[in-house]
């Protein structure tokens, strides 16, 4: 047993990211005499509302080093925060690197962490796509195969990391570090009123004023991904179904990400949606605002990954717009809340008559209890 402190650096990129760390930061101050820790911010995302409004809502200390990396293809982002990490690295000569995720910013730096030999443990270990095409799931497997620790969310992910050869020892089951955050915010995020919310991040140009909203009786719909928002001849369809068949119908709530705000913006389609009877456009909303949606949306619309947890937890019925999933734990063959219905409207329009009508039902796999952070925290202690 060494009285060494470790020294941990961590690294954040991007807004999934965010609600990951704050609770590791904190579980890992409750030690000061065992560790040291320096909090690295890539700058995947910069905007505000991308990045600085989960900092100061989620209490996470303002980084220690900020990369300021940006946008950029996909080859610029991972190779300007490899030349800049490994700067940092030099510098700080952590004993171990933490990433999370699956984002640019996680696959960039375990990399380079590797290359300086430093240890690297990565938290949601062990989520499979079996999709390529997604940048994420390139991310995931280097990310994978680099890291010295591996802590998983679920079984399915245990599974996925032994049939790649990952030693067992290596593999460390500690549940979900997001539902931390969920349950340490969910209060807050409950007392939000709805439309207050809305009202202070509607986008302005909507044509209508904002419809009543009540709890179980409005939608939410977020869109993201590259292969849902960059094509056009995918979007659109979507938008139409979004216009003509859901809001109509229930009030539809739409934090949009500016990706796809480019696209809509740049297509033409953007008018369409402002004058949508029914339809509220909001800029990409804080931590507590997006939970406060995801509490009481009847159905749930979302590309995302985190959302697709984040409502079985909640008990939100979810319609995930992808052909496949990471997070196969969270589909309603798995005990979850979400069905997988592509980008294709028929199987969109089935699934949403389906969904709508189907009762909120909590879904909590094992460990996604509130404690992931401490289990992380505990096995680094074991190292000493
Ligand atoms: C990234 C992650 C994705 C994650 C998503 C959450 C990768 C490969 N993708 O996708 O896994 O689900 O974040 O949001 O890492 N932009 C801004 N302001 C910002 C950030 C981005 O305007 O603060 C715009 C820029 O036009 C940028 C585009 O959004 O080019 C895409 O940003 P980028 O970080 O490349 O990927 P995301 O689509 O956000």
């Amino acid at each position: 047993m060494s009285h060494a402190k470790i020294n941990i650096l961590s690294v954040v990129g991007a807004r999934p990211n965010f609600m990951k760390i704050a609770p590791f930061v904190r579980a890992l101050a409750r030690f000061p005499d065992e560790f040291t820790h320096t909090l690295v911010h890539t700058g995947q995302h910069y905007d505000a509302a991308m990045s600085k409004s989960f900092f100061r809502d989620l209490s996470i200390p303002v980084p220690d080093v900020d990369l300021g990396i940006g946008s950029g293809t996909h080859a610029e982002q991972v190779g300007k925060t490899m030349i800049a990490f490994e700067k940092v690295i030099q510098d700080r000569k952590p004993d171990w690197i933490v990433v999370i995720g699956d984002v640019n910013a996680t696959c960039a730096c375990s990399i380079t962490a590797k290359k300086e030999h430093i240890q690297l443990a990565h938290i949601e270990s062990g989520l499979r796509s079996f999709d390529l095409d997604m940048p994420e799931e390139i991310n995931r497997l280097v990310t994978d195969r680099l890291s010295d620790l591996l802590f998983t969310t679920d079984s399915i992910a245990d599974a996925n990391l032994l049939k790649e050869g990952v030693p067992p020892a290596r593999i460390k089951r500690v549940g979900n570090i997001m539902i931390d955050t969920l349950e340490a915010q969910r209060a807050t995020a409950a007392a939000l009123d709805l439309t207050s919310l809305c009202t202070a991040f509607a986008l302005p140009g909507a044509s209508h004023p904002l419809p009543p909203l009540k709890d179980n009786r409005y939608c939410v719909i977020t869109l993201h991904r590259p292969s849902n928002v960059d094509d056009l001849d995918i979007l659109a369809p979507l938008v139409t179904f979004l216009i003509e068949e859901v809001a109509p119908v229930l009030p539809l709530i739409w934090p949009v990400h500016p990706r796809t705000r480019n696209t809509l913006e740049s297509s033409g389609l953007w008018k369409g949606l402002q004058t949508a009877p029914g339809l509220i456009l909001t800029q990409p909303l804080g931590y507590h605002e997006m939970l406060r949606l995801t509490t009481g949306a009847k159905v749930m619309l979302t590309d995302s990954g985190g959302l697709q947890e984040e409502c079985c937890v909640m008990g939100t019925p979810c319609l995930t717009l992808r052909w496949n999933t990471e997070r196969p734990i969270t589909l309603r063959e798995h005990g979850g809340v979400s069905v997988l219905v592509g980008n294709d409207v028929e199987r969109l329009r089935t699934g949403f008559r389906e969904a709508a009508s189907r009762p909120r039902t909590i879904c909590r796999p094992p460990l996604w209890d509130g404690h992931t952070a401490e289990r992380i925290v505990a096995c680094f202690k074991e190292l000493k």
